[in-house]
């Protein structure tokens, strides 16, 4: 028995809604939405180039879309493998198995750190995979509920990620849920060390010393875990110093304190597959991926150790957590990272980039910190290297001349302090890990006449 469907429509009026518009259409869709829109309008995508619609411009997406078009936009592995799957089956529900499904675990299983042998998926990005990730902390050491985060961390926007993310300002405006269980420990932000270090050598890891002080005489329940982003996205790409890591996971094995990541920008981007490897082996109890490993879909991986007790089937569980589309481009975008060998063009890139921006420091005062690894680039903005202040408006005015120019390149999100103290002052790149050395002399070509540019309104 054949169970064809039919079309109903043509090609062409499918395709007529998604590229053809009115301005009339454009206009008015600002009063019917909750959420604000941009003035550019995308219409496609190729590699790590993006098209505006109106104008027709290209422009260099030194954004990735929040770190996630790793493998470029609009990758053709990727639209052959979902329209394949799509042709066959477009969905199931969270019980029901699929070959991506199957695949698509093993496949991350071969990547992955030893010790983390376990997967949960959902479909609905990180903050869903962190929640999961503290349910399953919190199955596995019922009786400590207390967690621990960082201070200029991001890990979503739910209500549960808003609390556990710092206070950004005009991103997390809402008054934190569940705040008892969730206090903040002071992120190893070198360049602005909380405890008031000015060099490497004289450092004795003092801020790991004051968060243990915190945790051990400050908690108000048993500690369940610590998470955090091994190097911080939103916050301004900050990377935790290696021996910080190596410290602060001896003495959460100590104690008995899980110890879980939320790696969702990093996996592939800093040119390792997962943050362990750069970190020279250390591994957490349970890490969290999203964005990029999803190849352009929505995804997000609660990643564990072997030993611990898993979910049952209605503690884990969404609508969209096994749909097979997102199974079949996160495949295509793993494998494509390995044949493309993207990792060591990640860390080839990345390094030319920021060894070339590190040159114009000495030019350039205003550059304070050129801060990678791979392509997660921060740069650090300042107004006077001296008193640090941060030069919030300087970096707003380079991205918008940048954007002239034809680059994207990303906006740390504003952090505000309860003294009124605002700090939008890191420039982020992080373009697509495809990127070639003629894109990378674009992008260092395009950041230093855009600076001086941006210098000429101060
Ligand atoms: C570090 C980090 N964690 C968690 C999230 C939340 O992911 P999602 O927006 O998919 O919920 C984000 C999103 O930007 C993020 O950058």
């Amino acid at each position: 028995m054949s169970h064809k469907q039919t079309r109903l429509f043509s090609d062409e009026e499918i395709l007529s809604w998604i590229t053809e518009i009115t301005e009339e259409d454009i206009k008015s869709v600002h009063q019917k939405s909750l959420v604000p829109f941009y003035d550019q309008l995308w219409v496609s995508g190729d590699g790590a180039y993006l098209k505006d619609f109106k104008s027709g411009k290209e422009y260099l997406d030194c954004t990735s879309q929040a770190w996630t078009a790793n493998i470029g936009f609009s990758n053709p592995d990727v639209a052959y493998g979902v329209s394949q799957q799509l042709e066959r089956l477009s969905h199931v529900r969270y019980g029901f198995p699929t070959i991506p499904r199957v695949k698509f675990i093993h496949r991350i299983s071969e990547i992955a750190p030893k010790n983390l042998t376990k997967i949960a998926v959902n479909a609905m990005g990180g903050s869903a995979a962190i929640e999961a990730a503290l349910r399953l902390a919190m199955i596995n050491k019922p009786d400590s509920q207390q967690f621990y985060t960082y201070t200029r961390g991001y890990h979503g926007s739910t209500l549960a990620t808003m609390t556990l993310s710092t206070r950004f300002a005009g991103v997390t405006r809402f008054r934190p849920w569940g705040f008892d269980r969730v206090s903040k420990i002071p992120f190893p932000y070198c360049y602005r060390c909380p405890v008031g270090q000015e060099s490497e050598k004289s450092c004795h890891l003092e801020c790991l010393e004051l968060a243990k002080h915190q945790i051990e005489y400050g908690s108000v329940d048993k500690v369940c875990g610590i998470l955090m982003e091994p190097i911080q996205g939103p916050g301004g790409h900050i990377p935790a110093p290696k021996r910080y890591l190596k410290e602060l996971r001896k003495w959460t094995e100590k104690n008995n304190i899980f110890l879980i990541w939320d790696e969702s920008q990093l996996f592939t981007r800093i040119g390792h597959w997962f943050s362990s490897e750069y970190y020279n082996g250390v591994t957490p109890d349970i890490t969290c991926l999203t964005k990029a490993i999803g190849g352009s879909l929505p995804i997000g991986c609660t990643l564990a150790r072997e030993d611990l007790i898993g979910f049952n089937s209605a503690e884990e569980h969404s609508t969209f957590g096994a749909n097979p589309l997102m199974f079949v481009s996160g495949l295509v975008f793993m494998n494509y990272v390995e044949k493309a060998k993207l990792l060591e063009n990640t860390r080839r890139e990345g390094e030319y980039i920021t060894s070339n921006i590190r040159k114009l420091q000495q030019k350039y005062p205003y550059i304070a910190e050129v801060r990678c690894p791979g392509l997660m680039i921060g740069i650090e903005l300042v107004l006077d290297p001296e008193t640090k202040e941060p030069a919030n408006t300087l970096a707003a005015d380079l991205i918008e001349e940048a954007m002239t120019k034809g680059v994207i390149f990303g906006h740390m999100a504003p952090i505000s302090t309860d003294s009124g103290k605002l700090f939008r002052n890191v420039v982020k790149i992080k373009p697509p890990l495809i990127i070639t050395r003629e894109d990378s002399d674009l992008i260092i070509e395009v950041f230093e006449s855009a600076l001086e540019e941006a210098i000429d309104y101060l």
